[in-house]
């Protein structure tokens, strides 16, 4: 078997995955190093996830990212985890030491890190932090923004059962409390952000009235084209700062060129060509 050290050849392994504005977004980051990259979105079932990464890598894969559902099976694919990956039970990067060694490392809630605090201006140090979903997304995000030292974390579920275990098993990090959405404080919280898969489904979840206030901060992990529907929902309650996730897409992004690349790209340009109006009108 002979292994290529080629690190121009990447993948992102998803399932769906076609819709991906992954390579669009590497592309553009390479093009600011004039390096030659190919970044590929790998489809693949998820009985096949294991067989196919590890081809991947054999053939000389420099790095690959994962998304869902694979991101929990890519923790236990890889070698080594990070401690965010290992406390997120979860891999969104796969960084080859060596042609036998997987490191994997979870960049989603450093990418949402620093959409919230370097491009939205958002502090979330002292913040009451609202966070609803109790799934894999609000699991790789926690230590990140615990580690910005937020007042309180209430995690507001659909099933309080799963938000209550969360809470046992970050409450080390920080001050952490878990409900159902209807126990949520009525007042404002600083910042929501929904990590439920219910804005897909154009579902939003049912909080007290006042929870949402206008300088409440509303952040959408989900994104796509237009506004979602927790975006709308926010704004309707008179929520004056409502975001989706592109800029945690485009952040997190960011992170896994620069481990592996060694240079972190700029992404102001990346989000203003997403942000571009197309004929449909989109917009972030
Ligand atoms: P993932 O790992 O992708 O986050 P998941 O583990 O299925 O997926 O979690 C999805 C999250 O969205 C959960 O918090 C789920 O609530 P339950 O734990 O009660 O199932 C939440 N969710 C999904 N659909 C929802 C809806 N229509 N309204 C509110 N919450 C919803």
């Amino acid at each position: 078997m002979t292994v290529k050290s080629g690190p121009g050849r990447f993948a992102l392994f998803g399932h769906p995955v076609s819709h991906s504005w992954s390579p669009f977004i590497h592309g553009m980051f390479a093009r600011q190093f004039d390096h030659v990259v190919d970044y590929k979105v790998q489809d693949v079932a998820p009985d096949d996830f294991r067989h196919a990464v590890i081809n991947f890598f054999v053939e000389g894969g420099g790095g690959a990212n994962v998304t869902l559902p694979h991101k929990p099976a890519a923790a236990e694919i890889v070698n080594e985890l990070s401690a965010r990956a290992e406390r997120a039970r979860a891999v969104n990067t796969i960084i080859r030491r060596s042609p036998v060694e997987l490191y994997g490392e979870n960049t989603d809630g450093v990418g949402l890190v620093t959409d919230l605090t370097r491009n939205l201006g958002v502090n979330l140090a002292g913040s009451r932090l609202l966070i609803l979903g109790a799934g894999g997304a609000t699991r790789g995000v926690l230590a990140p923004l615990l580690e910005q030292e937020p007042r309180e974390i209430r995690i507001a579920n659909r099933t309080p059962e799963r938000a209550k275990r969360l809470r046992d098993e970050f409450s080390d990090l920080g001050e952490i409390s878990a409900s159902g959405f209807d126990e949520v404080d009525d007042r404002p919280w600083d910042i929501v952000i929904n990590a439920t898969a219910a804005s897909l489904q154009g579902e939003v979840p049912e909080l007290p009235p006042r929870a949402i206030g206008p300088d409440s901060v509303c952040y959408d992990m989900a994104y796509g084209r237009g506004d979602t529907a927790f975006m709308r929902w926010a704004t309707e309650r008179g929520s004056r700062h409502a975001y989706k996730g592109w800029g945690m897409l485009v952040e997190q992004a960011a992170e896994s060129y620069l481990l592996w690349h060694g240079v972190r790209p700029e992404t102001r340009t990346v989000m203003g060509a997403l942000e571009r109006p197309e004929p449909d009108g989109y917009r972030r």
